[in-house]
């Protein structure tokens, strides 16, 4: 992409002050991300990026959900006292449309602006109890910012961490048996099966509202929290994902990720299960912002959802090898049983472990709010 293009797609929006140069930044798995470096110091530098339209069918409703949700937060920094320039992100809306946030080029790439949060400190990867309490700590953070959020959010990537949805999927999948693998696997089949529903338990109690659909981010990585150069989290970033969902997937998902000792695809199961420090101490941050709002059957599925959302994982990766690998990038043939493989250690880890966590969450709660009774 030449410099007079990017300068172009740059000046559709409404920024403040000249620019200086525009270049790329890092390597952003889903979207691709550059930087805008106005003149003066009194300007804002700019992040510019080319939403990946092949996962966001809708990229303006997306946008729509991101200034909803960055406009509640503001207001709540700002009642805090906070910086409302470092500890929200900021989206930049169309030089000639204020109410519009994407601008879509002559081959239909959707571009969109936000304000670059300069002098912050960003980690690849949490691989200490320290930094998992600090992933912990963000995500909890800006959920618990969210918590009297009313307004409603565009679904963006329906039936996400919907198992109902997925049995739907996987049971069509099985009848195909598209790629004539299904009796190769009939172990990894009846792992699914025998846990249906226990799943479907869980589901009920969503879709009748026992457990609320909140705010979730879905995409908890940590390169998506940036901290201040003082190490606290300044605010959660790549919102492209926000949607209304039991707050159990951001929580389940992190577990998955964060507190395996092994690789998603680890060969060698041997070095794959859930650590429990990890765990700990990735529930001790979220806990210490979420414990005060979080009703008493949300706090008794959060150990759960680690099992849920890794159950899930489980199923999709089975149901992609099953399909032919149709979903996912594989480096292999059998890759996609490989990690099928893998994540179900990660389950049956979690299931033996299930006592301890539950456990935990109820002592971690307990520090942070003494009184749970609803
Ligand atoms: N507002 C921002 N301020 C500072 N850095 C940002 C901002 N937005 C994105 N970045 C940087 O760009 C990277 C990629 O952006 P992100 O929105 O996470 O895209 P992707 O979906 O591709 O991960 C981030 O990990 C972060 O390092
Ligand atoms: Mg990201």
């Amino acid at each position: 992409m030449n410099t007079d293009t990017l300068l172009s797609l740059a000046s559709a929006f409404a920024l403040e002050g000249d620019i200086a140069e525009i270049r790329p930044l890092g390597e952003g798995f889903i979207n691709d991300t550059f930087i805008v470096r106005t003149a003066s110091a009194d300007t804002p530098d700019y992040i510019l990026q080319r939403k990946n339209s092949s996962i966001f069918a809708d990229v303006p409703a997306m946008m729509e959900n991101i200034r909803k949700v960055t406009a509640h937060i503001r207001g709540k920094v700002i009642a805090e006292g906070g910086n409302p320039m470092r500890e929200v992100m900021t989206i930049v809306p169309l030089r000639d449309n204020a109410a519009k946030y994407v601008h879509t080029d002559a081959e239909g790439g959707c571009w969109t602006v936000s304000v670059f949060i300069s002098d912050t400190i960003a980690y690849d990867r949490a691989d200490t109890p320290a930094l998992a309490r600090m992933g912990g700590l963000g995500i909890g953070r800006f959920q618990a910012q969210l918590a009297d959020f009313t307004d409603t959010l565009t679904p963006t990537i329906p039936g996400f961490h919907d198992i109902a949805f997925r049995f739907g999927q996987w049971d069509a999948s099985l009848k195909a048996d598209a790629a004539g693998r299904a009796t190769s696997v009939a172990a990894e089949i009846e792992a699914i099966e025998s846990r249906r529903a226990r799943m479907l338990e869980y589901h009920e109690l969503v879709r009748t509202g026992v457990i609320p659909a909140r705010v979730t981010h879905n995409d908890t990585k940590i390169n998506n929290i940036l901290f201040g150069k003082d190490g606290r989290v300044l605010c959660v970033i790549d919102l492209d994902t926000v949607m209304s969902a039991p707050v159990h997937n951001d929580f389940g998902d992190a577990i998955r990720t964060y507190a395996n000792t092994g690789a998603e695809d680890d060969s060698d199961l041997s070095r794959v299960g859930l650590s429990m420090p990890m765990f700990e101490a990735y529930a001790d941050g979220y806990l210490s912002c979420q414990a005060p709002i979080l009703t008493k059957p949300e706090l008794d599925y959060l150990a759960f959802s680690a099992i849920y959302i890794t159950y899930e994982q489980v199923l999709r990766f089975l149901m992609d090898y099953i399909d032919g690998d149709k979903y996912y990038k594989t480096k292999d043939a059998e890759h996609n049983l490989r990690r099928t493989r893998a994540q179900l250690r990660l389950l049956e880890s979690m299931e033996e472990n299930y006592p301890a966590m539950t456990e935990a969450i109820a002592r971690i709660a307990h520090k942070y709010r003494t009184e749970i009774t609803q």
